[in-house]
């Protein structure tokens, strides 16, 4: 899969040596706060991984997932969805380990996906969605230059809550 270098961090394909990496951020409550998966169970970022895995051969539909790696080391997870090549509509997400948190990194790796999604695949419209209460996610999503677009209400079910989601997007 295609790789995806900036200033200071290199976004590459998972391969199965990453799955502890992944389960650091995975497993931890306050990453998934506000995400409808997680905390995994090492069993769920093993099955993660191997999904991903799988999915990168080329031709394969559904998701791309990069690893995001500074120095070598996986700070995090960054993907884009096709959601219709008709209309050229995809979607995009992130994800970056505790630890990391406040360096910018989520800003660099989302803001090169996205450029990616709009020129290599070419997509006309690119959106993302947020809880309301994400303040970080949102401002991720302003400097990267998406716009709010609306409110989702009772948008999804995460551990037996329903929850809005704030929606953005990058049109052409
Ligand atoms: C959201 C997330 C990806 C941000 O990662 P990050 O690498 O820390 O993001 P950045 O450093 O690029 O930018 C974060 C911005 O949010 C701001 N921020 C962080 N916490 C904040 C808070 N509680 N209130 C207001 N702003 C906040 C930072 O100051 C920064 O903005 P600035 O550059 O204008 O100062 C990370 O917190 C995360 O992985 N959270 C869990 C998973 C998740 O929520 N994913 C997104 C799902 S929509």
């Amino acid at each position: 899969m295609i790789e995806l270098v900036t200033e200071r961090l290199r976004l590459r394909g998972f391969t199965p040596d990453d799955v502890a990496a992944v389960h650091a951020y995975a497993g931890d409550p306050e990453v998934c706060r506000h995400t409808d998966w997680g905390p995994n169970t090492p069993a769920q970022s093993q099955a993660f991984v191997d999904e991903v895995c799988a999915a990168s051969a080329p031709g394969q539909p559904g998701p791309t997932t990069w690893a995001v790696t500074a120095t070598g080391e996986v700070v995090g997870a960054c993907s884009v969805e096709v959601t219709s090549a008709q209309h050229r509509r995809g979607v995009m997400g992130y994800v970056v380990a505790r630890e990391h948190w406040g360096r910018g990194f989520a800003t660099e790796a989302a803001a090169a996906v996205l450029r990616f999604a709009r020129e290599d695949l070419a997509l006309a419209r690119v959106e993302a969605t947020c809880r309301p209460g994400n303040v970080a996610s949102q401002r991720v999503l302003r400097k990267i230059g998406m716009q709010q677009e609306g409110l989702l209400r009772s948008h999804l079910l995460i551990r037996g809550r329903r929850e809005d989601s704030l929606l953005f997007a990058a049109v052409d």
